[in-house]
């Protein structure tokens, strides 16, 4: 299974992937990384591990349509199985949606459909909300939506800010990402929920 992974940041989820895959127990082939601008960490530390990065620099176009476009035919040049879209904090429009149909895999720091957004740890703690999680879901052209394929929930802990519950969170995002894509790579309908 070849994937093509989206960042806008760190891509410390998508460490998780490559280390994954180095270690034999995640069978996909990162045939790319990706970034909406250049200069990101998720990008440098593709390229430190020997996988080939571009950057669809989004202040680059003229508007979103041919951004868009532009990042479509960069990412069909890779011709993946699955796209993920892993900190990835573009909108994408839906021609890019119908060129991955069915393809394109996203995570949320959030309980999805609850806090959706650029800010989805940032809201839930406003909320009050107790408990929140993460969700790995097909991505269809609205925010944070799509059919779900995997969720798993985080207490808020009192003394957390929004730091420390974000990096919780993630430790439990890279487990469900990991065990999301080893399943769709071994054919399995459900993949990555727990039963
Ligand atoms: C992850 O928590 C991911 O779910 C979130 O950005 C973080 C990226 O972290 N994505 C969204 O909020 C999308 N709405 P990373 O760059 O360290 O992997």
């Amino acid at each position: 299974m070849r994937i093509v992974v989206l960042v806008s940041g760190t891509g410390s989820n998508l460490q998780a992937v490559i280390d994954a895959v180095k270690a034999g127990g995640l069978d996909v082939e990162i045939a790319a990384v990706g970034a909406d601008r250049p200069g990101t960490y998720g990008v440098e530390r593709s390229a430190a591990a020997g996988i080939p990065t571009f950057v669809v620099d989004f202040k680059s176009y003229a508007d979103r349509a041919s951004w868009n476009a532009a990042l479509t035919s960069a990412v069909e040049g890779y011709t993946p199985d699955v796209v993920v879209s892993s900190g990835f904090m573009r909108i994408v429009s839906p021609a890019f949606i119908e060129a991955f149909d069915g393809k394109y895999l996203n995570t949320h720091p959030a309980l999805l459909p609850a806090f959706p957004g650029a800010h989805g740890v940032r809201d839930a703690m406003a909320y009050g909300v107790k408990v929140t999680g993460c969700t790995v879901h097909w991505a269809d052209a609205g925010v944070d939506t799509g059919p779900i394929i995997a969720q798993e929930a985080v207490v808020i802990a009192p003394e957390d800010t929004e730091d420390t519950l974000h990096e919780r969170i993630k430790i439990v995002e890279r487990r469900l990402l990991v065990a999301t894509l080893a399943a769709l790579a071994a054919g399995q309908p459900n993949a990555g929920h727990p039963n």
